[in-house]
């Protein structure tokens, strides 16, 4: 049976997060857009009210969440305003691979800072040189007794110029392609860690987006995160898990879009008419819908495979893909139901439209995602993953939850 009702637990959630993007985020978003400020006073909020950090496990203080959940906040937080709510979810990016990968100390050291204080972490994998193509990075890890010396540098950095920790993939044996990669976390608060640029971008402009230089950093061994020169896969395994969030996040922009054009074109006259009584807006509106629920349809699905323990690899690259172009669509063609207002700043969908873009191209460009959909299915190979060991040791308290996720296939 297929059953797409949410449990009343999760339907508070929503209303929460519904509550605090209309209350708290949509009144300052277009003006945090405008000048490119940093919410801090929102971060602060929302971890005040339990909208951070979401898939904690309770065992390190968190609460714990199901994916699907943190889908429904995600969604929310698009709606109201994707910069800031990129912001605010991040911290689930850095944190993944330490729930996944760390030792007992390494996840109540670095996981618990983040449920004590509204603190921030980042996760360092793209560089200049190495974008899509991972395995090009050139950060190097060298070992020296019982510490790493960390070398490199790393660019789009989401909060990067806020956190206080970071994720950071390295070459610890470069001749060894993909298979030489390996994940540590990294005190952000020392002088050899340096914020060395933020970018000035078309969209998404209250959130963060920094260079990270790591100069001759000492890194105890003990942070390293999974096996030596596994870290390829930590981080492939990452993604599975944020990417879900990222097709919500862009369902939310899309949705937002969607509701400003409804509206717009059932108070718009043109040829003595509201423009929603002509059929060329009809079929656009027509279109938007059935993209923001197919969207979603397809978000719900990637982020309840993982609720059940599956591997979700060709589930959340088609909801990313899918929920990211259709954010790019459905807010162009409402600024097109907008008209000439559209493309005019003092009107809401041309922000939207720049939001929507880079959906597009961070956890992956959606044609890398068509590259990991296309082997999913033309060449489907075992991978030795569902939720491994050490993160179902984490997530245990957690299992009640996760039950009463609704199957959606
Ligand atoms: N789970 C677990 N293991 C996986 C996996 C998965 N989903 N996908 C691949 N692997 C494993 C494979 O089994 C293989 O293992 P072996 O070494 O045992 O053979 C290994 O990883 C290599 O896999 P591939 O052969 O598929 O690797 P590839 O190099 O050919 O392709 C790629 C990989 C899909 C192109 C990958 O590099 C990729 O996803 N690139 C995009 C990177 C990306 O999303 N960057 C965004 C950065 S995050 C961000 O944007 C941050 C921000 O702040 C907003």
């Amino acid at each position: 049976m297929v059953d797409f009702t949410l449990t009343d637990e999760q339907k508070d959630l929503r209303e929460l997060a519904h509550n605090f993007a209309e209350k708290e985020i949509r009144p300052v978003a277009w003006e945090y857009d405008k000048e490119g400020t940093w919410p801090q006073e929102i971060i602060d909020k929302a971890w005040e009210v339990g909208l951070m950090n979401t898939h904690t496990p309770e065992a390190y203080g968190g609460p714990g969440l199901d994916y699907l959940s943190g889908c429904l906040i995600e969604e929310e937080f698009g709606w109201g305003c994707s910069g800031i709510g990129t912001s605010l979810a991040a911290n689930g990016l850095a944190s993944a691979p330490v729930a996944i990968g760390g030792t007992e100390e390494t996840k109540k050291k670095y996981l618990g800072m983040l449920i004590e204080e509204p603190k921030l972490a980042s996760f360092c994998l793209t560089e200049p040189d190495a974008g899509s193509d991972v395995s090009g990075m050139k950060t190097r890890a060298v070992k020296k007794g019982d510490k790493y010396i960390l070398n490199g540098s790393k660019c789009f950095i989401t909060n990067g110029g806020y956190a206080d920790w970071f994720t950071v993939y390295a070459k610890t044996d470069p001749d060894q392609g993909h298979r030489g990669i390996s994940a540590f976390v990294v005190d952000g608060k020392q002088d050899n860690v340096t914020v060395d640029k933020k970018e000035d971008k078309m969209g998404q402009r209250a959130s963060n987006t920094a260079t990270i230089t790591f100069d001759e950093v000492e890194v105890p061994a003990e942070n390293l995160l999974g096996e030596e020169n596994h870290g390829f896969k930590l981080a492939m395994m990452t993604l599975d898990r944020t990417r879900p969030g990222v097709a919500a996040m862009a369902v939310g922009i899309a949705r937002a879009a969607f509701e400003f054009a409804s509206e717009y074109s059932k108070e718009r006259v043109q040829f003595g008419v509201p423009i929603a009584m002509h059929q060329a807006i009809q079929f656009l509106i027509a279109d938007m819908a059935t993209k923001v629920d197919a969207g979603r349809l397809l978000t719900w699905l990637s982020a309840v495979q993982l609720d059940q323990g599956k591997r979700n690899t060709l589930a959340c690259s088609e909801a990313k893909r899918f929920a990211a172009d259709s954010a790019m669509e459905v807010t162009t063609d409402a600024v097109q139901v907008y008209g000439g207002y559209g493309f005019i700043k003092e009107y809401p969908v041309e922000k939207l439209m720049r939001d929507a873009k880079i959906m597009q191209l961070y956890e992956g460009t959606s044609q890398i995602q068509r590259l990991v959909i296309a082997r999913e299915v033309l060449l489907p190979r075992t991978i030795e993953e569902t939720i491994p060991e050490a993160e179902a040791k984490g997530r245990e308290a957690d299992q009640k939850v996760a039950e009463t996720a609704p199957a959606a296939a």
